[in-house]
C-alpha cells in the first residue's frame, strides 16, 4: 500500500506542473493512465483531480485503467534490488507455477504477480517477446496463451499456471520456418524486427481462425500494434500471403 501511495505521488508531482503550462495542451481529450483497477486508491486520487484540471484548463481528460501495469512497475523496482527474490521466497511470497512454454514443461517458484514476460526473458531466455511500453500499448511482448494473442508484459505468472504458452521462437525454425515466419521474410516485412511479435502472432491467430480473411479484415485485426519502423503495409501484405497459402 505505501508503494501505491509513493507511485500515486509521483503520478501527480509529474501531472501538476504539466497542469500550470494550460496552453500547451491539444484540444482533444489527453489520456491519462492508471495503472491499478478502478476504485483503488491511486484511482480515486487521479478521478478527484480531474475535475479541477478540465475546470482550470479547459482541456477534457479521459482516465483509463489498466490493471497489471503496476505489477510492472513493482517488477522494475524487484529487478533492481536481485536479493528481493529470495527476500519475498522467506517472506512467503513466492508461489509454483508450473506451465508449457513452446512445447516444454517449465516450473518455477516466483512471485505470481510477476509478469510472464520477465520470466519468458530472464529465466528463459527468449528473445523474441520484447518489453515495449510495459502498459499493454504496443504489442511488442506478445505471446499465444492456449492459442489466443495475449500481452505478456501484463500478465501475472499466477494467470497462466498449468497453461500453454507460444512465443515466436516456437513457430518454426531457421531451418524450418512455420509458414508465417515465412510470408514475413517474402514480403521483406520486418525493419528492425522489435515489435514482430505482435503482428506475426496477432496475424496468426487471426488468419487460423477467419482463414478468408480480406486486406481490410487483417488491418483491421492488426489495430493496436505500434511499429515504430511504420512497416504495417509489409505486415498486412505479408499476413494476405499467409491466408492465401494457407487456404
Ligand atoms: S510491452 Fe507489452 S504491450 Fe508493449
Ligand atoms: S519493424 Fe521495427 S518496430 Fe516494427
Amino acid at each position: 500500500m505505501r508503494r501505491r501511495a509513493f507511485i500515486t505521488f509521483l503520478a501527480g508531482a509529474a501531472a501538476w506542473p504539466l497542469a500550470l503550462r494550460a496552453e500547451s495542451f491539444p484540444a482533444r481529450p489527453i489520456r491519462i493512465i492508471v495503472p491499478f483497477a478502478p476504485g483503488g486508491p491511486a484511482d480515486i486520487v487521479v478521478r478527484a483531480a480531474q475535475g479541477g484540471m478540465e475546470q482550470r484548463l479547459g482541456q477534457s481528460f479521459i482516465i483509463e485503467n489498466v490493471s497489471g501495469a503496476a505489477g510492472q512497475i513493482n517488477n522494475a523496482i524487484l529487478r533492481l534490488d536481485l536479493s528481493n527474490r529470495s527476500k519475498r521466497q522467506e517472506a512467503g511470497v513466492m508461489a509454483a507455477i508450473s506451465l508449457t512454454v513452446n512445447g516444454q514443461t517449465y516450473s518455477t517458484d516466483v512471485d505470481p504477480d510477476t509478469p510472464l514476460l520477465f520470466v519468458l526473458q530472464d529465466d528463459l531466455k527468449l528473445n523474441g517477446p520484447k518489453f515495449g511500453c510495459g502498459i499493454a500499448q504496443c504489442g511488442a511482448c506478445t505471446v499465444l496463451l492456449d492459442g489466443k494473442p495475449i500481452r505478456s508484459c501484463v500478465t501475472a505468472m499466477s494467470r497462466v499456471d498449468g497453461h500453454d504458452v507460444t512465443t515466436i521462437e516456437g513457430l518454426g525454425t531457421v531451418d524450418n520456418p512455420h509458414p508465417i515466419q515465412t510470408a514475413f521474410i517474402e514480403e521483406q516485412a520486418m525493419h528492425c524486427g522489435f515489435c514482430i511479435s505482435g503482428p506475426m502472432l496477432y496475424g496468426k491467430a487471426f488468419i487460423d481462425q477467419q482463414p478468408h480473411a480480406t486486406e481490410a479484415d487483417i488491418a483491421k485485426a492488426l489495430n493496436g500494434l505500434l511499429c515504430r519502423c511504420y512497416a504495417h503495409t509489409r505486415m498486412i501484405q505479408a499476413l494476405v500471403r499467409y491466408a492465401k497459402e494457407s487456404a
